[in-house]
This record gives C-alpha cells, sequence and structure tokens, in this order.
C-alpha cells in the first residue's frame, strides 16, 4: 500500500479499512520499509498489563532505513542542511552519503569506547549536524539513546542519567543558542558528580568556551573520529535488531513525581514515523522540509530525524532562535534554503506575531507548499496570521495533535487532503481509533460531544513502557478507563465529527509547548530554604501559551519579597531548569484545603486566570477566608 493517501475520498476509504483490518492494514504500510526478516506476527496486544509488540520476529536497523537503502538512488542528494545560530556563519549541507559515512565512523567510535548494544547513552547537545550523527550512531549498533534537552539542569540530567544507568554521555564544549553561549560541559560536569554509572563522555567542539578535561573520563569527539581514520575507517555494519528491541528513552513530565523514561522500540517508530511524515506532510521528492522543533524532544526525534530520513527527505536543522539577531530569521531560512514544507509550533508564531508585518517585508516565501504546527492547541489568530501572512492563503495548514508517547503525529489534517478548520486537529490518522469517555470512562457517542480523549486501540509508534518501571506506565496510561489508552487531553468532537483538543485535563502545563508537571514545580520551590509550601497552576499567557503561576507560603521572606521571589526562580532553575521557571509567585499565608487535606487547585487555577466571579462552592474549605486573602492578593499582583 502507498504511505499517501490521494484524495479525501481515498482517506476516508483507506480508513475504513484500517479499523476494519488493522493488521493487514499495517503489514501493507510496513512492506515500505527495508527488513533484514519480516514478522511473523503483525501484532500481539492486550492493554492490561500492557504488553504491546508489533511485528514480532523481524529484523532490522532503523539506520538501514534512514541512510544505506538511499545510498544508490539520492546518495548525493542533501539529507541535512543545517543552518547555524548566526546567519553571518555559513551553513552545512551533509549529502546521505555524507551523513552516512559519518553516522559509521562516530558509531566506531563508541564501539571504541566500550559502548555495545543494549548500553544506554545520555546526548546533551546543541542543534548540530553531530547530535543528529551521534543519535544515529547510536540506533546503528543498537545502543540506546536518551536525549536530554539543553534547557535541563544539572540536576535533572543526573536524575535522568541515574534513572537508565548511562554508561556514556555525548555533549559538546557549549552551543549558541541566540544570544547565548551555554556551558553544556560544564552543566554535564556539575550532573556526573552524581552518576558514577558514567565512564566516558565524548565532548565536540562547538563554542571554543573552555572546558575541564577529565583524564581517563573525557574525550574530544574530533580526536576520537581521528583514531578511526588511522584504523582506515573500517566499516560499520547495522547491527540486526529485533522489531521490539529499545530504541531510545525520552523523559516526560506527568502529574506526578519525577519524569518518566517513555520507551520506543525499533520497528514500529519507524513505520509509524516513516508513515506519518510521508503521509500527512505528502512530502515529495526534493522538497526541503523545515521542522523547528528541538532534536531534545520528540517532535525533533520523530520530525527531524527518524521520519523525514525514513523517507529520503532533505530535512533543516537549526540551531538558533526565531527572534535572533532578529524576528526575520525563520523567513530568512525560509527564503534562503527555499523551504517548501514549514512546521512549527504555535508559541513561535505568536510570539512572530507580536513583531508585526515588518519583518516580512521583501522576504521572499513564495517556495512554502505546506505548513503544520504541534505542540499545543493554536488559537484561531494565530491560525489566520499563519494561513494568511505566511502561506499567503495557498498552503494547507496541519495542525497535529499527537505526544511524547504517541511517538508520532495521531488526529491531524493530511496536506492538501483533508477541508482544514482553524483550531482543529481535525480527524484521525489511517490506523487510529480515538475515542472519547466521561469521567466513569462511559464512551461519549456521536457527535458535538466533549469529553476525555483515550484511544482504543494499539498502533505501531506507542509506547511501549516506562523505563525501568512497567507498572508506573500501567497506572498512569491505561489503568484510569479499563482497556484505552488515555492521552490525559480533553477534547471536543463537533457537528462534523471533527476533533478539537482543549487542552490538559490532568496537572501538567503545556509551556510553550512544553510539558512541565506541577508536582515536579512545587517540589522544586518547596526546596527554597525558607518555603513552608507551595501549589502551581497554569494561566493563560499570550505568547507561552500557558505561564507557571505559584502560590507559595513563605512566613520569612526577610522583607525583600522581590529578592525572595528571585532566589526561588533561581531555584527551580536549579532543580529543573530555566524551562520551568515560574512567571507569577504570589506570597499567601495558607492554601485552600478540604478538611483532608486537599489542596482545592480548582480555585487556584480560576484565580490565576483572573476569573475570580465564580469560585463555586467554598464551604468544604478548611479556612474558608484565605480565599478572599488571594483574591486580593492575585489582583494587586496584576
Ligand atoms: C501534549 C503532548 C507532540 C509533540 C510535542 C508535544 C499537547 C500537542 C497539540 C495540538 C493541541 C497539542 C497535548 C498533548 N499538544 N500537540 N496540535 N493541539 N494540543 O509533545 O511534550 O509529549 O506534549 O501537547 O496536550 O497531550 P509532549
Amino acid at each position: 500500500m502507498n504511505l499517501q493517501v490521494s484524495s479525501f475520498e481515498d482517506y476516508k476509504k483507506t480508513y475504513d479499512y484500517s479499523v476494519k483490518e488493522p493488521e493487514k492494514f499495517w503489514a501493507e504500510i510496513a512492506e515500505n520499509f527495508q527488513w533484514k526478516k519480516k514478522w511473523d506476527t503483525v501484532l500481539n496486544w492486550n492493554f492490561k498489563e500492557p504488553a504491546i509488540k508489533w511485528f514480532e520476529g523481524a529484523k532490522l536497523n532503523i539506520t538501514e532505513n534512514c541512510l544505506d537503502r538511499h545510498l544508490d538512488t539520492i546518495g548525493d542528494k542533501p539529507a541535512i542542511i543545517w543552518e547555524p545560530n548566526d546567519p553571518e556563519e555559513s551553513h552545512r549541507v551533509l549529502t546521505y552519503k555524507q551523513l552516512h559515512d559519518k553516522v559509521c565512523q562516530f558509531a566506531v567510535v563508541l564501539k571504541n569506547n566500550g559502548i555495545q548494544k543494549g548500553d544506554r547513552i545520555c546526548i546533551y547537545m546543541p542543534m548540530i549536524p553531530e547530535l543528529a550523527i551521534a543519535v544515529l550512531a547510536c540506533a546503528r549498533i543498537g545502543a540506546i539513546h536518551s536525549v536530554v534537552f539543553g534547557g535541563f539542569s544539572a540536576q535533572s540530567i543526573a536524575d535522568r542519567i541515574q534513572d537508565a544507568s548511562c554508561n556514556l554521555v555525548i555533549t559538546a564544549d557549549g552551543g549558541f543558542r541566540g544570544g547565548k553561549d551555554i556551558p553544556l560541559k560544564s552543566v554535564i560536569d556539575d550532573a556526573l558528580v552524581q552518576c558514577p554509572s558514567v565512564k566516558k563522555v565524548i565532548v565536540v567542539t562547538r563554542s571554543r568556551t573552555p572546558v575541564s578535561m577529565i583524564k581517563g573520563r573525557d574525550v574530544w569527539w574530533e580526536d576520537e573520529i581521528k583514531k578511526v581514520e588511522t584504523m582506515g575507517n573500517p566499516e560499520c555494519p547495522a547491527e540486526e535488531m529485533d522489531a521490539e528491541d529499545m530504541l531510545f528513552i525520552l523523559y516526560t513530565s506527568g502529574s506526578t513525581g519525577k519524569p518518566k523514561g517513555v520507551v520506543h522500540t525499533c520497528g514500529g517508530y519507524m513505520v509509524y514515523t516513516g508513515y506519518t511524515f510521508s503521509n500527512v506532510f505528502q512530502y515529495q521528492p526534493g522538497e526541503i522540509y523545515f521542522c523547528t522543533a528541538d532534536i531534545g524532544w520528540i517532535t525533533g526525534h520523530s520530525y527531524i530525524v527518524y521520519g523525514p530520513l525514513s523517507q529520503g527527505a532533505t530535512t533543516v536543522l537549526f540551531e538558533g532562535v526565531p527572534t535572533w539577531p532578529n524576528a526575520s530569521r525563520f523567513w530568512d531560512i525560509v527564503e534562503k534554503h527555499k523551504v517548501n514544507i514549514l512546521y512549527t509550533a504555535p508559541t513561535a508564531i505568536r510570539s512572530l506575531m507580536g513583531f508585526g508585518l515588518d519583518p516580512l517585508k521583501g522576504k521572499d516565501l513564495s517556495s512554502l507548499k505546506k505548513l503544520g504546527s504541534v505542540g499545543e492547541p493554536i488559537n484561531e489568530e494565530a491560525w489566520h496570521w499563519f494561513d494568511e501572512h505566511i502561506g499567503n492563503k495557498e498552503c494547507p495548514i496541519v495542525d497535529t495533535w499527537w505526544q511524547t508517547e504517541t511517538g508520532g503525529i495521531m488526529i491531524s489534517p493530511i496536506a492538501d487532503v483533508t477541508p482544514t478548520k482553524p483550531g482543529y486537529a481535525t480527524l484521525p490518522l489511517p490506523g487510529i481509533q480515538p475515542i472519547l469517555v466521561d469521567e466513569n470512562g462511559k464512551e461519549l457517542e456521536g457527535n458535538d460531544v466533549s469529553g476525555n480523549l483515550c484511544i482504543k486501540f494499539p498502533w505501531p509508534g506507542m509506547l511501549r513502557t516506562t523505563y525501568g518501571d512497567h507498572e508506573r506506565c500501567r497506572t498512569t496510561y491505561f489503568a484510569t478507563y479499563e482497556n484505552l489508552y488515555f492521552t490525559g487531553d480533553g477534547c471536543l468532537r463537533d457537528a462534523d465529527g471533527y476533533y478539537r483538543i482543549t487542552g490538559r485535563v490532568d496537572d501538567v502545563l503545556n509551556v510553550s509547548g512544553h510539558r512541565i508537571g506541577t508536582a515536579e514545580v512545587e517540589n522544586a520551590i518547596n526546596m527554597h530554604s525558607s518555603v513552608v509550601e507551595s501549589a502551581v497552576v497554569g494561566f493563560p499567557h499570550d505568547i507561552k501559551g500557558q505561564g507557571v503561576y505559584a502560590y507559595v507560603v513563605c512566613p520569612e521572606h526577610h522583607s525583600d519579597e522581590e529578592l525572595t521571589r528571585k532566589d526561588i526562580i533561581m531555584t527551580v532553575s536549579r532543580i529543573i531548569g530555566p524551562i520551568a521557571k515560574p512567571d507569577k509567585i504570589q506570597f499567601v499565608s495558607g492554601l485552600p484545603k478540604t478538611r483532608s487535606g486537599k489542596i482545592m487547585r480548582r480555585i487556584l487555577r480560576k484565580i490565576a486566570e483572573g476569573d475570580t466571579s465564580n469560585l463555586g462552592d467554598t464551604s468544604t474549605l478548611l479556612d474558608p477566608g484565605v480565599v478572599d486573602e488571594i483574591k486580593i492578593g492575585s489582583e494587586k499582583m496584576k
């Protein structure tokens, strides 16, 4: 079966087939990939344990699909176009042949440093080609990568390294993002104080920031490559992997506890990301595709690296940020590399909208054919701005809903196929069976309903477990509603059967498209020496979508409230990372609690949203007076 549907009629036909004959459907999709050995069984599953196995018995290596199989046909075509942070620096192009060679070379470096199949490797790098090379080199030899986004602190990295007992870290001396130099190696040095499992650190040169290199532990990427060259660049055949062998771990926040390591496996993830990339964007050979995400998040894994490369696409990798050195940066990249497909986030669109139309003046965006959005609900104003000013009303916008756990896009228009509607992720992709349920798990049938979004049948890209703690995977995703995968999102299905995601229904915030657990931020705030307790909720933020609002009980703020606020922010930055910093901190004398001691978050959310007219029933509160105090305090903060 062709990966791409050809019309809306074809979509409907394919969708029906995928629901009636899911195993046949996915087997036919999987035929489009290169397997060392085909599967014995397409699917084996139950959502109870859960135990989900796709393509059991099959053997493959995802890098053969991303690299080797393209060498004869498009070996000299660009695989990666790298655009540096600073527009004055030259860009780099890696053809499929060059990328293949570099991946093999670095895979040998990993082996030379004692890495074997199944070892876990932490990657903490800036957005440079070496990051993609490191990821693919791990996959080449069957090592499991765990990429940590550059905005996380030493403590967060240490937690992740310990959770997976990583043996090796790959990092850079430093990285550039906008006007900032980020001292990556120094952060790693701080993290490693707590990580005895790490025996080696490989450091690539990027910023030339002075770094400490510890004898016996730290080696330079460039020196290790030279050693491989003196070995005569030995071949690095791709390790034969079982379809259900782990490919990578990626940590993500939930409503409780520390981040969980979401596990994806080789076969299903390859099929799902390749399929959805090809179909949703209707990728045509030769098109230049630019996803503005960071490889530190799932969007980068699935739609900068694995999905596009398995489809022989040209993927643009951008080191910088949309607003530096000015708000034309994205548009200059589109013009310079003649980008045809632009996949970005609502938060970036909103932030660029704020600069008006001047940054667009004289920019040639005529190469653009298709646009995409991901990470959070896109508000109508941003949708229309994207449509009119970037797409010139001629480009379909695919509003793609999915999650770290789903591996790839789940509910989304298919470019030029599905009629779009602002604010709507529209319809499920073939193979995806969403259902809406009420709090009791009762299915809400028909249209014009809203409830909690679940998925009732497995798909190849879904998570298999959470690393080292399968029970946590079960309770988080499969125990809320029997026999359903629960997404944590609220959703409505309108009269046309179109889906609109309304946001998280749990205690998870979505700040600039990044998932942040409120419990995690509270724990970090509570580490500050004068804080007694705290409660964190989200509030509507013009650019970030949601901001972090913290109510903090801190009886002794040493008379200098402002300084204490800064100290608390610094504490959160240290414990989690700058991405989780509270936008607002309100000091309160107590939190609204029920008699059983539960914090009434509903009330705190309403106050943070500025909607204090109807706080609902507060009579069950231990101390109803505290609500009035908080209300008055929050009004003063505006
Ligand atoms: C959460 C997942 C998917 C990659 C980036 C985020 C929200 C994501 C949309 C969208 C409305 C969206 C959901 C989801 N979300 N895409 N198109 N419309 N909401 O991955 O960090 O795992 O976050 O992001 O709330 O549950 P993530």
